[in-house]
């Protein structure tokens, strides 16, 4: 049995990596294992807006040469101003779609002739767009959490158009926010995963706290506990009354849509102790010998700056990490003061068109513990500009500090290591790609479950129709 997959949004291909393993073997052993993999990508896209050369894509045709690759702007394949036929014709069939793709505001405007009428360049309605002519059987997307809450001003109204839409569509939906940390992996990385059945997959998306929790494809691969506030409604209305009217707020952490039914609740995660999600669970798994590691990554507390940088405070305030002067200025004298200024303690004199004020911002910790999983990976951790986000692993206390190679950064997204190293890409757009991808883990762990779950559906119905049959 082959199940045939879309990648759309597919970055450096990281779905792809955990559905089909690299060299037939699985992220969660670091690639040392065996995973018996039943999917095939069978066209895949990737398009980055506003860049004249195509790094993600150079990457992607470098690792999967041959691929069905296809580097345009997926408005261009399918949306409402293309044709049926033509969507048909450029995306091949498949049983599962997958990608992740950016929360935007998915409000619609109307319908027309051409179908729903959302903003233009919202991403989703050009998945939307596929589903409506391709209708394969499972989709599996992801995004940030965000997502159930948005927009401010109206919470949850874009996840319900969403879930509303793909109702409409014959789908059925579960949610998980999945937190890759929690289940053993090297990265606390919050996102939601999304999968949906379609009524005629013959798999079924059930209701009940309880198959939420365990019994889902998204139970079983990650599996929790309620805790705390739960709701149940009926989202009811067109996608542009809820667009308009929607009055539930958010969705909570996990949750289903049988129908136009909604559960959702959040959960305490409970890992399965029989299961080895990762081989790397903390920073310190991923970090190489710090003497193979280029100098451009050190951050040195006797590089004395050409000019000192002079940040004037609010009198009174203590810094985190820096001593004021008297006339109640933080003075930047090395590179790593640049540091312990941008990750301290500061309320700094600034003046906008409204005059002079005080922007303030707690103290984060100088470096990372590298006894836990790591901070999430953002997509300016590239490059040697000091920065209060980007990760710093501390060698000797407050002399010697360094940031994160690409290396470390694929291994914290449990990709095979240098995946992404390329002689036309930079380690900050390595590093990029990262802030960009998702832990490989949770993709894998959702593909093994997902292919037993479509075994067992079939094995079901080949009985039923044997007995059937026998009758
Ligand atoms: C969140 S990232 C997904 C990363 C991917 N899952 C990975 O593992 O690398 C979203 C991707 O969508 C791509 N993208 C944005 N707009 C696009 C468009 N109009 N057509 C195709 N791809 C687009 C971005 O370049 C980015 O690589």
């Amino acid at each position: 049995m082959s199940i045939k997959v879309v990648e759309l949004f597919a970055g450096v291909g990281g779905f792809r990596l955990g559905l089909e393993g690299w060299n037939g073997k699985s992220a969660s052993s670091n690639y040392t294992k065996d995973l018996k993999s039943n999917y095939e990508v069978v066209w895949s896209n990737q398009w980055e807006p506003s860049t004249s050369i195509q790094h993600a894509n150079l990457v992607y045709k470098d690792k999967w040469q041959g691929a069905n690759h296809c580097g345009d702007d997926i408005d261009t394949i399918a949306s409402n101003e293309v044709s049926d036929t033509k969507v048909d014709s450029n995306i091949p069939d498949h049983d599962l779609l997958v990608g992740g793709f950016p929360c935007q505001d998915y409000s619609v405007a109307g319908v027309n002739t051409n179908g729903i009428e959302g903003k233009k360049g919202v991403l989703w309605w050009n998945i939307h767009r596929i589903l409506e002519v391709k209708r394969p059987k499972f989709i599996l997307l992801e995004n940030v959490d965000r997502l159930l809450k948005s927009p401010v001003n109206k919470r949850g109204r874009d996840f319900a158009i969403l879930l509303a839409t793909l109702s409409d569509l014959g789908y059925d939906v579960e949610w998980k926010v999945i937190n890759a940390a929690d289940y053993g992996m090297p990265q606390r990385r919050r996102r939601v995963f999304i999968f949906g059945a379609h009524k005629a997959s013959g798999l079924t998306i059930e209701e009940g706290v309880d198959w939420i929790s365990q019994n889902s494809v998204l139970g079983k691969s990650f599996p929790s506990q309620i805790k705390g506030d739960r709701k149940a409604f009926e989202l009811k209305g067109s996608a542009v009354e809820i667009s308009n009217d929607f009055v539930h707020g958010k969705f909570y952490n996990c949750g289903s849509m049988v129908g136009r039914n909604i559960l959702t609740f959040d959960y305490t995660p409970k890992p399965d102790n029989n299961i080895n999600y990762s081989d790397f669970g903390s920073l310190k798994d991923v970090l190489i010998d710090h003497g193979k590691v280029g100098d451009e990554f050190f951050v040195d507390s006797k590089k004395v700056l050409k000019t000192p940088i002079i940040k004037e405070q609010k009198p009174s305030i203590s810094l985190s990490y820096l001593q004021m002067n008297s006339r109640d200025e933080a003075v930047l004298l090395t590179e790593l003061d640049k540091w312990k200024y941008l990750k301290g303690r500061k309320a700094e004199k600034r003046v906008s068109s409204k005059g002079a004020f005080y922007y303030t911002e707690g103290p984060l910790s100088l470096s990372d513990d590298i006894n836990l999983p790591s901070r999430t990976i953002i997509t300016s951790e590239g490059g040697s500009g000091a920065s209060r986000f980007k990760h710093l692993v501390e060698l000797e206390k407050d002399v010697l500090y360094r940031r994160l190679t690409p290396l470390e950064l694929e291994r914290l997204n449990m990709f095979p290591d240098n995946h992404t190293k390329h002689e036309r890409v930079t380690d900050a757009k390595r590093a990029f790609f990262m802030g960009n991808a998702l832990v490989v883990g949770i993709v894998e762990r959702i593909g093994v479950v997902l292919s037993k779950c479509i075994k067992e559906s079939q094995d079901k119905s080949a009985l039923q129709h044997l007995s059937e049959s026998e009758n």
